[in-house]
């Protein structure tokens, strides 16, 4: 699906949040590659918005991180053990997208 956002927009960033089909996707730019993965923390529904660093997004809500080239948790939710965690509902991976540049430079995500 073309998205109305330029690859011009990650010449001062590295990641940047999209909406398709009323889902929040986070696309990211490592080198020459670009991936897209699912926002939406598969944890206890938080937004993945912060601390993109390389192909790895961390969850600002209890700090799962996840590899954004697979969709996989690489790193659990930092909860104490005596608080209830969502854990067994956790549905992994989470959803990936392949995103390509058209030739009038815009974002292509599916
Ligand atoms: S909601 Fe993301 S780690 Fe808890």
């Amino acid at each position: 699906m073309k998205v109305r956002v330029h690859v011009h927009a990650f010449e001062e960033r590295n990641s940047l949040l999209i909406w398709l089909k009323g889902r929040p996707v986070l696309v990211v730019k490592d080198g020459d590659k670009l991936y897209g993965m699912d926002a939406v923390c598969a944890h206890m529904g938080c937004a993945i918005l912060s601390e993109v660093n390389g192909t790895t997004a961390m969850c600002p809500a209890h700090g799962a991180k996840y590899d954004v080239t697979n969709g996989k948790m690489i790193e659990k939710p930092n909860v104490k053990p005596e608080i209830p965690c969502e854990q067994e509902q956790i549905k992994l991976p989470l959803k990936t997208y392949k995103v390509t540049v058209g030739e009038d430079g815009l974002l292509d995500v599916n």
